[in-house]
């Protein structure tokens, strides 16, 4: 039996630089990883088997296309395995909302095929299926620091945030990706900073929030509300939205701003932990 954590990505910015003849978008990116997320149980069995638990299960039951049997049927076709396997997924992220879930599922069951089948993380049909099942997989395949270019998918990966305090706030509504990218003004307004990805990341943006904020205006009050909390650094928020995080300077600060969130907004999800 294996387990594997599917972390929830942030992009700490996400540059948009030019829409792409294919129609998707020419990005540059900061991805970072927070210690948490779904937790995903892979094991040989006789039949293959997909069961959802956990806060998030209602979200997706029912739907016979997840990114877990996907990843799973690309794996197959890729390698050749012929076994049965049973996946249990426990979806602790919320559905659709810029923390890349459904892709650090998928990464997450390309990770525990691999290693079951004794497939090195770096084998280049494995990068293929992380590839082929949506921009963030690859980076999350890596679940590391990362730039991250092209659709998302060229990676080179970067040291120096470990550690850091973060607090993920949702408002509970769900955004569509595709929406928000063809929402986005088409104005280039210039690339990533290069180095510290700590510089990198406080002169960052991310050019998804306005469309996003169109579509769901409850992000304002997110953003507000963390911008609120004391011993903040950087507020921001994720991918396509709607989640948004903060970045502390301590865990004691971060612990007393979840608190107060929580308390504030009992319906929001809210996520306290920190980079990896
Ligand atoms: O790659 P993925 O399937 O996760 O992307 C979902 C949608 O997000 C795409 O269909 C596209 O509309 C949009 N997208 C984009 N440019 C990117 C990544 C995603 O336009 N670089």
């Amino acid at each position: 039996m294996i387990q594997e954590v599917a972390r929830a990505k942030l992009n700490l910015a996400l540059h948009v630089r030019g829409r792409r003849p294919d129609g998707y978008h020419e990005l540059e990116t900061l991805f970072a990883f927070v210690r948490d997320g779904d937790l995903l149980t892979v094991s040989p069995a006789e039949q293959d088997s997909f069961a959802i638990t956990g806060p998030f299960a209602a979200t997706l039951q029912g739907d016979g296309d997840n990114l877990v049997t996907r990843a799973r049927d690309r794996f197959r076709a890729a390698f050749g395995d012929r076994r049965g396997h049973q996946i249990l997924l426990d979806k602790r992220l919320p559905v659709a909302s810029g923390i890349g879930g459904g892709s650090a599922d998928a990464a997450a069951t390309l990770r525990a095929l691999a290693a079951l089948d004794g497939v090195s993380l770096n084998h280049p049909d494995l990068l293929a299926c992380a590839d082929a099942l949506g921009s963030d997989v690859p980076a999350c395949l890596l679940s590391r620091t990362a730039i991250g270019r092209g659709r998302g998918e060229e990676l080179t990966p970067v040291d120096g945030l470990a550690g850091i305090p973060a607090l993920l706030v949702n408002p509970g509504v769900g955004v569509s990706t595709a929406a928000v990218f063809s929402r986005w003004d088409g104005v280039d307004r210039g690339p990533i900073g290069i180095g510290n990805p700590l510089e990198v990341a406080r002169t960052g943006r991310n050019d998804l929030e306005p469309p996003a904020r169109e579509l769901a205006p409850e992000i304002d009050a997110v953003l507000a509300e963390l911008e609120r909390q004391d011993g903040t650094w950087m507020v921001r928020m994720s991918g396509s939205g709607a989640t948004c995080f903060a970045l502390f300077d301590d865990r004691a600060r971060c612990t007393a701003a979840a608190s107060t969130i929580r308390s504030a907004h009992p319906g929001w999800w809210c996520l306290e932990t920190e980079l990896v």
